[in-house]
């Protein structure tokens, strides 16, 4: 009989400990170390040494020269995952509750289905009716899905057996799947290692691509070890604002592709939308221009993408001002704030700032920089930017602009869309042939604040 060992499991980082503590003394978390027996050796680890086989060796050389790929037809998808999915392969995909993650994996399981291939659904979140009433509302009730709503690995893994020309098994959530072989409960670490081991070596097996579904925590990490991200090949992250219709699924793990790209939908009756123009999305309604209200020419991985930059500065009635800030990262717009007052003579201390990315994306490029502190100038000084100008430059902490990459892809996107004029940085190469779009191009973020007061 196998032996039973108790050991302590911290659930945020994995570390395994010998007794019960307070604090993680890997990760520093508090309260995460839980007991979990396991009623066999980890595995991997083998009983007895034996003398292993030799293994043939093989070349790094390729047979054909691309990883084959199952279009999921859902291009936004397909462009996230490096051109769709690799047999094989797992995928995590993680968002908050209500993101859309259901939603997106039944319309690629009915997309999969419907043009020929064999796709299976597992939930174990939802019974079968509610499944279906989704499929119902997206007009996929015909797709010849497999569907069980099922939490028990073992009869999940012999389905799986009998079904091994499946070209895609989703697994909606791993954090509901339990193995009753170990005694833990679900959700734990344990029991979540365990399940997307057994399924990946599956996947493996069966050449067939696998998607699972993880919960995030309310920091926005996919809830469970690390060891799941790194168990598996590609890690999506569904994003957006329950308020708003746009989601965007972005990679921040891919070993078959590039992790830059973001695919862009829209929530709508019918289910998931793509967005193949997302500038458009993003730039809503636009009626006259305000001060504050900026649009920056952004690109994500091979994209452009036009967004709207809000900032509302504020005399403050608060000893400590308030700093708040959706979609853009705090330290950045610290940073912004600081060279404004200390390069070019704003006064923003007393003041409360809030700056928002309209349309609930989140960036993080450094070309942003110019676009938020000409948002913060222009509120703070009752200048508004005109609507149909773009802005895009990266700041330095001595004031200066600095040169960033894709320029002319971003001159396009906004030449494309009507805009009339550009603010950017002096330095980097140009080509404007046609000159349908006025450049003006600053060296020090200085100039932009004494245009706007000219103009005040
Ligand atoms: P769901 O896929 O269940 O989210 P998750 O699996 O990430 O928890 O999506 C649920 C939300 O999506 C729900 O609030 C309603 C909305 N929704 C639509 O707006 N249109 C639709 O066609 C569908 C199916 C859902
Ligand atoms: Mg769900």
């Amino acid at each position: 009989m196998a032996k039973l060992k108790n050991s302590f499991v911290c659930q945020n980082c994995g570390a395994v400990h010998s007794q019960w503590n307070g604090r993680c003394n890997a990760c520093d978390e508090w309260n995460t170390i839980v007991e979990e027996v396991t009623s066999q050796a980890p595995p991997g680890v083998p009983k007895s040494v034996h003398k292993g086989k030799v293994l043939g060796l093989e070349t790094l050389r390729q047979a054909s020269d691309e990883a084959p790929r199952v279009p999921t037809r859902i291009a936004e998808l397909d462009r996230v995952t490096g051109g769709g999915l690799v047999p094989g392969s797992a995928l995590l995909i993680g968002g908050e509750p209500g993101i859309g993650k259901s939603t997106l994996l039944l319309q690629v399981a009915a997309a999969i289905a419907s043009g020929g291939g064999s796709a299976l659904y597992f939930s174990g979140e939802e019974a079968a009716a509610q499944v279906r009433l989704r499929a119902a509302r997206l007009g996929l009730g015909d797709a010849p899905v497999g569907l069980a709503c099922e939490t028990n690995l073992a009869n999940i893994l012999s389905t799986l057996g009998k079904n091994k020309n499946a070209n895609l098994v989703v697994i909606d959530s791993i954090q509901t799947i339990w193995s009753d072989s170990l005694e833990s409960a679900p959700g734990t670490v344990a029991q979540v290692r365990a399940a997307t081991q057994a399924l990946i070596r599956h996947a493996k097996a069966s050449s067939t691509a696998l998607l699972l579904v993880g919960h995030v925590t309310k920091d926005g990490q996919i809830a469970g070890p690390k060891v799941v991200e790194h168990m598996v090949d590609t890690v999506l992250y569904f994003e957006g604002d329950r308020g708003q219709p746009f989601r965007i699924l972005r990679a921040v793990k891919n070993r078959f592709g590039a992790t830059d790209e973001i695919g862009v939908f829209e929530m709508a009756e019918q289910g998931l939308q793509e967005v193949a123009n997302p500038s458009e999305l993003f730039l809503g309604e636009r009626g006259t221009d305000s001060p504050g209200a900026v649009v920056f020419a952004g690109v994500e991985g091979t994209r452009p993408i036009l967004v709207e930059i809000q900032a509302l500065v504020t005399r403050s009635t608060l000893g400590t001002p308030r700093r708040a800030v959706v979609g853009w990262d705090n330290s950045r717009l610290s940073m912004v704030l600081a060279v404004l007052q200390a390069r070019c003579g704003l006064n923003l201390a007393g003041h409360d700032v809030y700056l928002n990315i309209a349309g609930g994306l989140k960036i993080a490029e450094p070309a942003a920089d110019l676009a938020a502190a000409a948002a913060l100038a222009s509120s703070h000084l009752s200048v508004a930017v005109p609507l149909d100008t773009v802005v895009f430059g990266e700041i330095s902490l001595s004031g200066g602009v600095r040169a960033v990459s894709h320029a002319n892809m971003r001159l396009k996107e906004a030449q494309k869309l009507g805009f009339k004029s550009a603010i950017l940085p002096a330095s980097g190469d140009v080509e404007q042939k046609r000159g349908l779009i006025a450049l003006k191009r600053l060296d020090r973020l200085q100039q932009l604040v004494e245009h706007f007061a000219r103009e005040a």
